[in-house]
């Protein structure tokens, strides 16, 4: 009996529902909320897509944590996004207090499952669930690499017209200014991406990248992205439910690997049903290793902020 939790029944924790409802790996997925009513009626919802979509796997919607009871996987999306006039630190504060409880609670009743995290600020948010749980850091990851990654191949398939499926692309570091765009493992097809597109262009689209929450929050208005970032948050609950072992860039607790130690950094990491099975180093060049650094610099200095606040 496999079973998933999703804690916050918002745009992006309801779509990572579905998505992994749709994938038809677990018996049962858990979707949470504040709001009463909401995740019930959602998963109402969904269950009488299941004939249509053609899926077996249950989706409960609850408000009491009970029903989360013996998650293998739980992805913590509880969270308010940014609104205006808000500072960085009080949205800090505010989804800091919220993931505290969250983690806790989930803990209770959870005390084996993988912590998934895509609340933002995402990395302080992850060393938050980590810290608050108490689990082995490889039981606790954040979501943003695959997501940077994915919207990196898009641009780069916009702009070379290759085929989206032979685009690969990878970003590690951190979301956001401190993004790590690795050109040096990036393929069209068989070849280099600096084989195909000239530096100045692929700036251009690492910048667009780097700036893809903000693009499409400008154009929502209200609210953020949801499709992409469930569906990284869904891929990489689903290699944890599988054990697949599968590769990805992932927010992962960083020990050593490329002279880095004690940070939630952007990795690829080798997923498996404990969580991070371990962080793969890739062979980078000297000035993404550099810049790596200064992400794994600037992290830590962004959680240095979560210390200022009391819990
Ligand atoms: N416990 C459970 N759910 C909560 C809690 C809590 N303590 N606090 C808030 N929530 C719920 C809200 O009721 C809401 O349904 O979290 C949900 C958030 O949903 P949205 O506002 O639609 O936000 P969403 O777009 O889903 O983003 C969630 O992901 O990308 C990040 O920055 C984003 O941190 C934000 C998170």
């Amino acid at each position: 009996m496999s079973k998933v939790t999703v804690v916050g029944a918002g745009k992006y924790g309801s779509t990572t529902a579905q998505r992994i409802a749709e994938a038809d790996v677990v018996d049962e997925v858990v979707m949470t909320d504040i709001v009463e009513g909401l995740p019930q009626g959602l998963a109402l919802d969904m269950n009488q897509s299941r004939p249509v979509v053609g899926h077996r796997t249950k989706i409960t919607g609850t408000n009491d944590y009970a029903d989360t009871a013996g998650s293998d996987v739980v992805v913590i999306t509880a969270g308010l996004p940014r609104k205006p006039g808000m500072s960085r630190m009080d949205l800090l504060e505010v989804n800091a207090g919220i993931v505290k409880q969250v983690t806790e609670a989930i803990v209770e009743h959870s005390p084996d499952a993988v912590l998934i995290v895509v609340t933002n600020p995402l990395d302080q948010m992850t060393t938050l669930a980590a810290e608050v749980s108490g689990f082995p850091r490889q039981r606790v990851l954040g979501q943003a690499g695959i997501l940077d990654s994915s919207r990196f191949a898009h641009f780069i398939s916009e702009a070379t017209g290759a085929d989206i499926q032979s685009v690969s692309a990878v970003t590690l570091g951190s979301h956001g200014d401190t993004m790590v765009p690795v050109p040096s493992q990036c393929r069209v097809g068989e070849q280099l991406l600096s084989e195909v597109l000239d530096a100045a262009t692929i700036d251009e689209l690492v910048d667009r990248t780097r700036k893809g929450g903000a693009e499409i929050v400008g154009l929502l208005k209200t609210g953020s992205a949801y499709y992409a970032p469930s569906a990284a948050a869904a891929a990489m609950a689903i290699a944890v439910v599988e054990d697949s072992g599968e590769q990805m860039p992932v927010c992962a607790w960083v020990d050593g690997e490329y002279g880095i130690s004690g940070v939630y950094l952007g990795v690829m990491g080798e997923l498996g049903s404990a969580g991070v099975r371990s962080v793969v180093e890739l062979d980078l060049t000297e000035d993404e290793l550099e810049a790596l650094g200064g992400a794994a610099t600037a992290v830590k200095e962004k959680v240095e902020d979560l210390r200022q606040i009391e819990l």
